[in-house]
């Protein structure tokens, strides 16, 4: 449903990324691995426009992605999780969670989230600068959801949390990923794996190995491509 052909893209005059090729179904969970500064981030913000490619294309249900811009990319279903969560402190998990909507209707989009994640549910008056650093996760995730996407990407979306919580957002994007496809660049191994039926490895921006959970981890090189 999402193919990636050819990607390449930088920060200036420095290239980081050197002609990715990835295909992404309509279902299922994609775990992308690879030690820090491997591209992993720069990968997304290419796949959602943040960044310009410097050549290849993105093609989301056969049509090119070239022209459009970071907002028609979320428009047409690509749901984004940044490393860096930007959520609005100031405002409220209610009033975050509706910035999500892309102006669709709210109220539907929100019951839908308090589902996801309940913790939620009570707290969508509070302030989001006073919530937990995994409730905040949550609303991360939420507000993404909340522009119902086809393909939902999270970068990193555990880290720093409390291995309980962990689980309980593992458990929920697994679920997800029988519905969408959700792709995770994630560090925890075990939860990343659990949820993907596919892996990418990236290495110095290119793609070094891919494949089933099990055919990733039976590779001999698979834990030394990853290893920080
Ligand atoms: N805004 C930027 N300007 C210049 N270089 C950048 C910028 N952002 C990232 N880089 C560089 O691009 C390379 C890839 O970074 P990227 O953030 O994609 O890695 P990553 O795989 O996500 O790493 P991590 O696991 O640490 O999050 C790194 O060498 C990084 O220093
Ligand atoms: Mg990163």
């Amino acid at each position: 449903m999402l193919e990636v052909k050819n990607l390449s893209a930088g920060y200036g005059s420095s290239r980081v990324l050197f002609g990715i090729s990835a295909k992404f179904a309509g279902t299922g969970g994609t775990a992308i691995l690879g030690r820090n500064g491997a591209g992993k981030t720069t990968f997304l913000k290419a796949v959602m426009g943040e960044l310009d490619a410097s050549s290849g294309d993105i093609l989301l249900a056969g049509k090119s992605l070239t022209l459009c811009n970071t907002v028609q990319r979320v428009d047409l279903g690509i749901g984004y999780v940044p490393q860096e969560h930007s959520i609005f402190a100031g405002l409220t998990v209610r009033e975050n969670l509706l910035l999500g909507a892309m102006g669709k209707r709210g109220q539907k989009e929100i019951d839908t989230v308090v589902d996801f994640f309940p913790k939620l549910g009570d707290r969508l008056r509070q302030i989001s600068g006073t919530l937990s650093g995994g409730e905040r996760k949550m609303l991360a995730i939420g507000r993404a959801l909340m522009g119902r996407p086809k393909i939902l990407m999270l970068d990193e979306p555990t880290e720093g949390v409390w291995f309980g919580v962990i689980d309980e957002i593992g458990d929920r994007l697994e679920r997800l990923s029988r519905e969408i496809a959700v792709v995770i660049v994630e560090q925890h191994l075990e939860m990343a794996l659990r949820l993907a039926s596919n892996v990418l490895v990236i290495d110095r921006g290119q793609v070094s190995m891919s494949g089933t959970p099990e055919e990733v981890r039976n590779d001999p090189l698979f834990l030394k491509s990853i290893a920080v």
